[in-house]
């Protein structure tokens, strides 16, 4: 039996989009800056269920019974591919999954290139999107590498600003806990567009972060890229923090380890953090200093695991015979 398997990286970003324009076609109601990286990946394998008239899902190896995501991308693909087959897709993450790593971006990125490759449909970038956007908000940005710009004014353009070889940072991701998020992005995204008080500010300050964190990327400036990464990163944990209910994804060891952060910086490493809907801290820095700030991490601080990347690629299609 025909099965086509893809490979996509998650994404981090830079500038965040906390917030729907509409939770019906789940589009961002902001643009965003993120980075694809490589050592993460999830890899999804999807053939035809010739047992029972469901599409089924798997997460590495465990049936899933909430769908909700991955059946609107499901949805728009059929409509191009007029395939009524119902699918088996496995998907396995190398990775912690639903803990604030990306595991729904880089899922769905790979599920959707898998079905493109499966019915052969030769998608272009804008129907990638699509398919992608309805499944989770930011994995538009998996399905390209390097540093990655999803334009909100521009119906969700994703254009990749810079390659690796531009300017290959390191990545590490410091996984300060494995356990589940309580509330989802999803979730927690509407509590604070219908509660925060800061919320209105946070849409109005993503022009100007934008904006700032281009213009560092592309003159590779880690200084500013570090001030305005930084700065939309604790604005976002703000909104969060003043919703009601207040969200809070860090925990002790998601602090102290931006406290070593500070440290490190103030002795002359270019580093600097970005923190999603969840405890782990992930780390952008010069090649140069990983080692130092590896070890330095590991040894003050409660890490569980840190997780060494480069920039990642575009998806895409491996032979698994
Ligand atoms: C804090 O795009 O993962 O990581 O559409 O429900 O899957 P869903 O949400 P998702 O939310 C991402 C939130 C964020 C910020 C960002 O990646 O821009």
């Amino acid at each position: 039996m025909k099965e086509t398997t893809a490979i996509a990286h998650p994404n981090f970003a830079l500038v965040k989009y906390w917030g729907k324009k509409d939770s019906n076609q789940n589009r961002p109601a902001m643009s965003s800056i993120s980075i694809t990286v490589d050592s993460m990946q999830s890899k999804t394998k999807i053939f035809k269920n010739t047992q029972s008239n469901c599409h089924r899902l798997f997460i590495n190896g465990m049936e899933e019974t909430d769908l909700s995501k991955i059946l609107p991308s499901l949805f728009y693909l059929s409509e191009i591919s007029k395939s009524d087959d119902y699918l088996i897709i496995q998907s396995e993450n190398n990775f912690p999954t639903s803990s604030g790593l990306a595991s729904s971006a880089s899922g769905i990125a790979s599920f959707v290139t898998a079905y493109g490759a499966h019915y052969e449909l030769n998608l272009g970038l804008r129907d990638r999107i699509e398919a992608c956007i309805l499944g989770s908000g930011s994995a538009p940005r998996s399905l390209i590498g390097g540093f990655v710009l999803m334009d909100h004014n521009n119906n969700y353009s994703c254009t990749q600003i810079l390659q690796k070889a531009d300017w290959p940072v390191d990545v590490l991701i410091c996984i300060a806990s494995e356990e589940t998020k309580e509330i989802s992005s999803r979730q927690g995204m509407e509590i604070s567009k219908r509660t925060s008080p800061l919320y209105q500010d946070w849409l109005g300050a993503n022009e100007k972060h934008i904006s700032l964190a281009l213009k560092a990327i592309k003159e590779k400036d880690m200084g500013r890229l570090e001030k305005v990464t930084e700065e939309n990163c604790n604005f976002m944990h703000e909104v969060m923090k003043t919703s009601k209910p207040s969200i809070i994804y860090m925990n002790d060891v998601t602090h102290s380890c931006v406290a070593e952060i500070e440290n490190l910086r103030a002795s002359g490493h270019k580093l600097f953090y970005t923190i999603d809907a969840g405890p782990q801290v992930k780390i952008i820095c010069d090649p140069k200093s990983t080692n130092t700030i590896k070890d330095t991490i590991t040894h003050g601080t409660d890490v569980i695991d840190i997780i060494h990347a480069g920039l990642g690629e575009s998806p895409r299609i491996i032979d698994e015979d």
